[in-house]
């Protein structure tokens, strides 16, 4: 997507953050209808038994009645602006829309044009809150002639006026005439989004999420604008302006209008938009805090026939050797005295050329070599200086026929060097406490990969509290580990992981995780709880794990690694290149970019907290960042809850039709 674009989207969801905040907007707009209403009944009953006398009374006595209804109206008014500021202020602009204004650039898009004129029918609405708020701390010094000027201005039929400003924001979600005026602004996001591949990696938020607080944005502004706008009316009729209840209960009718039509245009646009949640490839990749590696799974070795063969003779040839084990040293002064024998599985030999030159990597390296160049010109890995002094190595003829060729082979061999294990426990949140998962991420300790996972206590609507991290409970001496039930370890042969995505069934929410098999194929598994939204309460009894089959029908389609080298070499951050129900295989580097001594993919291990706050989740997945020639990064995501069915305009409390 278009950086300029989400810039303004950002702008947009100034109520950018957790669902939190979301619950919060639909509460207030409630709690500040029933306030406005609660401020019309009082003003009403007030001047009702005031019976308000002849002209012939005394200007002063009226002048203190109209003082009493003013603060009464200004004493509420204040109270909720307050409460509107405190939500405000909660609500924490991201540095990414700092960061992002300093860039912004204009195109012509309709997108770009629509989201220019929402974010200034926003900042003139806040203006309007701006200003009332300052009147409403200088109300004892302000004349009243500033006020009720101010007043007629927020419910004056000036296009420029606040109702108009209402209805312009409006027009953008639901556009009155679709086919005269183009489409919500909605669906401009929705395609744009979809067009240029989603990153929205950057601001940990799934699209749903942007929408939703879009949504948050606009309903909160209505809000604002509905009870500015009914405020005004009070004071204008306090001030003997006129009754204006027709006028009070005609914008009332309109704001609701809107907000039936509004939910409607949100629910669709969110039942279209995608909820998964990625973190985004760094460019500046750092092993052990961005990323990490199984090492050793596959990986380039250079071997002599000589000392591959059982009878020690030279006659097959390299491609003899597909499946061998080292047998002995031969010749000591030979590239065997000098480097570490496989001790696994020597695999798919070939011949590349009869003399080479080998640098062989240092003793803490995960690599065997940093680099070979052939005779021939044929160079496996980046040339370069070599520390410890290349080794050149010759092929040699032992008796007259045979030559002793050095062999490029793969090298299986599990042990103490080669990190290839995923731990297969369960990773749960404690659901007996009410608490849900809240974020995901992939960690390595040791030898050992593990599903680390945070957790906060679920309450009333989706809101979560108490977010924290859950200890990492890693394999000790003491743990009586079993191969296949407490553990996987890779090998030749089991070395494909599934990338898919899991979700829960409508009503459950995300409450643990685990890697599980499948076949020969490692996977993700979750535990998904159900929950009623009204209270928050789990029900721990109705928990369940879901996992994907293989279906026999369709099965699961490959993703081939096309000449991967080191992913980290790439110099642009790596885009999503999976589909669902793809699998891939771990494997060793390509030869003529790295000399086969890498594991790839890598693995992303970068912590997946979406935003601040927590929203809730409800499905968790696997994906590979990748592109031709380089192994990519294997990356968790999660999915967040879909929130469309809970966006249900409330109707006003039905004491709003009889007020007048
Ligand atoms: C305002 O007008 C309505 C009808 O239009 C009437 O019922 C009501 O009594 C009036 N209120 C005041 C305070 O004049
Ligand atoms: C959720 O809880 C509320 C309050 O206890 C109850 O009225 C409602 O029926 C529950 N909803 C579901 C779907 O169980």
């Amino acid at each position: 997507m278009d950086i300029r674009v989400l810039t303004f989207l950002l702008l947009i969801t100034a109520a950018h953050g957790s669902m939190e905040e979301v619950i919060e907007v639909i509460k207030l707009s409630q709690a500040v209808v029933e306030q406005v209403l609660g401020a019309w009944g009082e003003i009403r009953e007030e001047l009702d038994a005031e019976a308000l006398p002849t002209l012939a009374l005394l200007e002063k006595a009226m002048k203190t009645v109209d003082d009493q209804n003013e603060k009464i109206v200004l004493g509420r008014l204040d109270h909720i602006t307050r409460t509107i500021q405190r939500l405000e202020r909660r609500i924490d602009q991201s540095n990414a829309v700092a960061m992002l204004l300093a860039r912004t650039a204009g195109t012509r898009t309709n997108l770009q044009l629509g989201l220019r004129e929402m974010i200034t029918l926003l900042d003139r609405v806040a203006l309007y809150d701006r200003r009332m708020r300052s009147y409403l701390g200088l109300q004892n010094f302000l004349e009243r002639s500033t006020l009720e000027d101010f007043a007629e201005w927020c419910v004056s039929h000036n296009p420029l006026a606040l109702p108009g400003q209402l209805e312009g924001i409006h027009a953008l979600i639901v556009p009155p005439n679709e086919k005269l005026l183009g489409r919500s602004i909605l669906d401009l996001i929705l395609d744009d989004i979809q067009e240029d591949h989603p990153n929205l990696c950057n601001y940990k938020m799934s699209t749903h999420q942007l929408i939703y607080d879009m949504y948050n944005t606009i309903a909160l502004t209505e809000i604002k604008g509905f009870a500015i706008m009914q405020f005004s009316w009070m004071l204008l009729r306090i001030y003997g302006k006129g009754n204006f209840t027709y006028e009070a209960s005609l914008a009332r009718k309109r704001y609701e209008e809107r907000n039936t039509l509004t939910a409607d245009a949100v629910r669709a646009a969110l039942y279209k938009a995608d909820r998964d949640l990625y973190a985004c490839d760094q460019e500046d990749r750092q092993l052990g805090q961005t990323y990490e590696e199984v090492t050793r799974l596959l990986q380039g070795y250079v071997a002599n026939e000589v000392d591959i063969h059982s009878g020690h003779s030279c006659w097959k040839g390299c491609s003899h050797f597909q499946r061998t084990d080292h047998k002995s040293c031969q010749y000591s002064s030979e590239l065997c005295g000098k480097q570490a024998a496989c001790k696994g599985r020597i695999m798919n030999c070939k011949f590349i050329d009869s003399k080479m030159w080998v640098c062989r990597a240092g003793q803490n390296s995960n690599r065997r070599y940093e680099w070979i160049q052939f005779e021939n010109g044929k160079q496996f890995g980046n040339i370069g200086s070599c520390d410890r002094g290349t080794t050149k190595v010759d092929s040699w003829r032992s008796w007259v026929f045979w030559q002793c060729s050095y062999c490029m082979c793969i090298c299986e061999e599990y042990g103490p060097y080669s990190d290839r294990y995923f731990n297969l426990w369960d990773t749960t949140s404690d659901i007996q406490n009410n608490k849900v998962v809240t974020g995901l991420q992939i960690v390595k300790e040791g030898q050992v990969f593990y599903l680390q996972i945070r957790q906060g206590k679920l309450g009333k609507r989706g809101s979560i509290t108490n977010d924290e991290l859950v200890p990492l409970r890693t394999f000790t001496s003491d743990d009586d580990i079993k191969y296949g039930v407490d553990y996987h370890m890779l090998s030749y042969e089991k070395r494909a992981i599934d990338l898919n995505k899991l979700q829960s069934p409508p009503g459950h929410v995300l409450t643990g995780v685990r890697f599980g098999m499948s076949g020969s194929h490692l996977h993700l598994e979750i535990r998904s709880t159900p929950f009623n939204y009204t209270t928050g309460r789990l029900s721990p009894q109705n928990s369940q794990w879901i996992y994907d089959t293989e279906d026999s029908e369709f099965p699961r389609s490959q993703l081939k690694l096309i000449k991967p080298d080191i992913p980290t070499r790439s110099a642009t951050p790596l885009p999503v290149d999976s589909k669902h129900d793809q699998y891939v295989e771990f494997t060793h580097s390509d030869f003529e970019a790295d000399a086969a001594q890498s594991t790839v993919p890598f693995i992303d291990i970068q912590p997946l907290n979406p935003s601040k706050g927590s929203p809730l989740l409800s499905g968790a997945g696997l994906y590979h960042r990748g592109a031709p020639y380089s192994g990519g990064f294997i990356a968790a995501k999660l999915v967040t809850y879909d929130y469309s069915p809970h966006i249900v305009a409330s109707p006003l409390p039905s004491t709003v039709q009889n007020i007048e």
